[in-house]
């Protein structure tokens, strides 16, 4: 003890209960400011709160005489070249400086001693290159267009250089996503906060808060050509607009409203999956987030045509409690619950996972 000891960013493991609980203990080390922006989402919630119920719309259909004990379950995917232990990653999350001193470079590292990939914010706390250099696993970069192109790009080749083996252009975030209750207590940030990737002493310009939000099919394009590495588009709703992101070039889909911090009043998530596998026709491979919370719910996902999901506030919430090793605690909590559920579920591995297993 003493006030050194204080001063110490937390490390430790975490035994969680239930997603509930997790965001109950998360709130009592937070500030309440820390607490609303993670926590929240835009106006009324209406989606936040769909993100979870829609799962239930999708009853589980177990199969049974499988034949099948815990260890038979295979989690095992292979996305974008990587060999994956199993199909849950982060989601990209800017400002981890709310939830721990240390910021992006704890949570990278939790995240690779969980063995889970790692999308990372442009919105970043920290610079890229160093939660490149904690992060011994597999990153994705996630890019904010810069209204200056010249900052683009200077992104993406650092990005590429620090390791990163894709880039995620996030297509939903046109507006600010506070919450009414970030907003209620005066969106207090952290103080001393800076955003990393714009750092002047890092090779930035410093001038974050100059995005670009106007992006079209051409913009997938533009970051294959200059990155060289695959291209996820993230924050689509809709099947005609993956189909255009496939067309213009990109590798892969990301299903997902943002967790429900853009707009307000459109569908959980999970409700419009099943759309979107339909237009993709299996052309690229389809990640989905927003709302999971459970090892059913990433069942769910994958017997609705995703081959992988990605998980948000969760991961904060350990990354407070617990620093490196509580995020990973809660992606290790979500793979175990995964193999249960599909132990329970009667499916040997992901890939026999299908509409066979949840009814409409
Ligand atoms: C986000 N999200 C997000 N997405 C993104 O592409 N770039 C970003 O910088 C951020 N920043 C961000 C901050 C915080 C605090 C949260 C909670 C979320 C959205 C994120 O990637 C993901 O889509 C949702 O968090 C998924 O929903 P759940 O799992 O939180 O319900």
């Amino acid at each position: 003890s003493g006030p050194q000891a204080a001063a110490m960013p937390v490390d430790k493991k975490l035994a969680i209960i239930s997603p509930a609980h997790l965001q109950e203990q998360a709130r009592k080390v937070m500030t309440p400011g820390a607490y609303a922006f993670i926590t929240g989402a835009t106006g009324d919630e209406w989606t936040l709160q769909e993100n979870r119920r829609a799962f239930n719309d999708f009853p589980i259909r177990t199969h049974r005489l499988q034949g099948m004990a815990a260890k038979d379950v295979d989690l095992s995917i292979e996305l974008l070249g990587h060999k994956l232990a199993y199909p849950i990653m982060v989601a990209p999350m800017g400002v981890h400086l709310f939830a721990h001193p240390q910021g992006e470079v704890a949570t990278v590292a939790g995240a690779a001693a969980a063995g889970a990939l790692y999308q990372s914010s442009g919105a970043s706390y920290q610079p890229l290159e160093a939660i490149a250099k904690a992060g011994t696993g597999p990153k994705w970069f996630q890019l904010y267009f810069n209204a200056d192109v010249g900052v683009t790009r200077s992104l993406l080749e650092r990005a590429k250089a620090a390791g990163y083996t894709a880039i995620i252009i996030t297509a939903d975030a046109l507006g600010p996503g506070a919450s009414d209750a970030f907003k209620l207590l005066g969106m207090p940030f952290p103080p001393g906060l800076t955003f990393g990737n714009h750092d002047p002493l890092q090779g930035g310009t410093g001038n974050f808060r100059h995005q670009k939000v106007a992006l079209t099919p051409d913009d997938i394009g533009f970051v294959k050509s200059v990155s060289g590495l695959p291209v996820i588009v993230k924050g689509l709703m809709r099947g005609v607009d993956a189909d255009a992101a496939i067309r213009a070039g990109a590798s892969a889909i990301q299903v997902s409203n943002h967790g429900g911090r853009q707009i307000d009043g459109v569908p959980g998530a999970i409700s419009v999956l099943p759309e979107v596998v339909k237009a993709v026709k299996g052309r690229v491979p389809v990640i989905f987030d927003s709302g999971i919370r459970r090892g059913i719910d990433v069942l769910r996902a994958l017997s609705l045509g995703a081959q992988a999901v990605a998980v948000g506030r969760p991961v904060l919430y350990g990354l407070a409690l617990g620093g490196p090793s509580g995020v990973q605690s809660v992606m290790e909590q979500l793979r175990d619950e995964l193999q249960l559920a599909m132990l329970l579920a009667g499916a040997g591995s992901v890939r026999q996972l299908d509409g066979s297993f949840v009814k409409a």
